[in-house]
């Protein structure tokens, strides 16, 4: 089956090609650089800028993978969650889209695509050496343990109940003066620093349930730099702040996501989304899951944050798991939520 995949959910406007499980070619365009200014998605911005660059990527994805819009056979485009304005953008074109070529549309949720993003080895899908697996989907606005106890077949065990973690790292990284995303820049600042110069809350790590909270540790360095101002004159102050709350973050994501393994009997883990291209997250969890004995899959970076490819990829396996196509009038889902009936509507 040959289809594009387009995504508009938040500040990246990306158009991918997929065809039999091979990613054909993948456009992402970020929008980053404009909104570091505004420390955050401004949505109108991000709107207008999806709308500005969504079909000269559609154009250069069509171009690299040498095929044209008549030779498609499905459309698939992110539905939900995210920003409305955003989400229209995207949604719109895939049914404009699919209804000027007779071809089904397929409406995928943002989330679930991350959940299944692992399985994707350089440019091809590995859905043959699929595992059942307990899922750790960290980004921005979002931190979930998700048992996939079957492909397209997940129950969602524990979600953040304040701050997400990317938000948290974007958060602390304004408190300490850093650029927009603080997440990258301060991966970046904690390699030169010492991980154990602070003792950090470790947010709800003990508690039995999947669920994780970052709003504490947030208020936390809050405090810690109303104390002791002179750590934003030290150079080596700061990368021993961002060591030390990467480390809290880290270890509470790694702990829960193992106990939530343990308790679900999977021998896999899996991860994905915005924070796991965490350097810090990437190695513990590796180290976490070679101790007990768990297979680790990590989402590539590339495909970490958000891209049509993942997005086109789940299509497909739905497509061929005879999943019933979107209807051509249906509208977004902002608050999809992986909770929520994951089949069309
Ligand atoms: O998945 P994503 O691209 O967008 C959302 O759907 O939210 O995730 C973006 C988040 C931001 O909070 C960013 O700071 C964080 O992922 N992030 C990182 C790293 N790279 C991106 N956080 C920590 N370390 C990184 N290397
Ligand atoms: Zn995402």
């Amino acid at each position: 089956m040959l289809l594009v995949a387009i995504e508009t959910s938040c500040d990246e406007t990306s158009v991918a090609i997929i065809r039999a499980g091979e990613i054909l070619a993948s456009v992402v365009s970020s929008q980053i650089k404009l909104h570091s200014e505004f420390g955050g998605v401004v949505p109108e911005l991000a709107t207008r800028e999806h709308l500005r660059n969504l079909l000269p990527v559609a154009r250069e994805a069509f171009e690299r993978a040498e095929i044209k819009p008549s030779d498609l056979e499905a459309v698939a485009a992110t539905q939900g969650p995210g920003l409305p304005p955003a989400l229209v953008i995207g949604f719109q074109a895939g049914q404009a889209l699919a209804y000027s070529l007779g071809v089904p549309l397929i409406g995928i949720n943002h989330h679930e695509a991350h959940l299944y993003s692992p399985w994707i080895r350089g440019n091809r899908a590995a859905f043959e050496a699929f595992e059942p697996n307990v899922s750790l989907i960290v980004s921005g606005g979002h931190t979930m343990l998700i048992h996939v106890r079957g492909e397209l077949d997940h129950v969602v065990l524990g979600s953040t109940v304040d701050d997400a973690a990317g938000e948290c790292f974007d958060k602390t990284a304004k408190l300490l003066g850093l650029p927009y995303p603080g997440g990258p820049e301060m991966d970046r600042l904690a390699q030169a620093g010492n991980p154990r110069a602070h003792e950090f809350p470790r947010p709800m790590i003990h508690e039995a349930h999947h669920d994780v909270s970052f709003s504490g540790l947030k208020t936390s360095v809050r405090y810690f730099l109303r104390d002791h101002p002179e750590v934003l004159n030290s150079d080596q102050a700061i990368r021993d702040v961002c060591a030390s709350v990467q480390s809290a973050i880290v270890d509470v994501l790694v702990q829960k996501t193992v106990r939530a393994a343990k308790r679900t009997g999977v021998k896999c883990v899996t991860a994905s989304g915005g924070v796991t291209c965490n350097r810090a997250l990437r190695s513990e969890l590796q180290r976490a899951c070679d101790k007990s004995g768990y297979q680790l899959l990590l989402a590539d970076p590339k495909l970490c944050t958000d891209n049509a490819a993942m997005i086109g990829i789940l299509a497909e396996r739905k497509r061929l798991q005879s999943q019933r196509p979107t209807p051509i009038s249906a509208d977004i889902r902002p608050s999809w939520s992986l909770t929520q009936e994951s089949t069309p509507v």
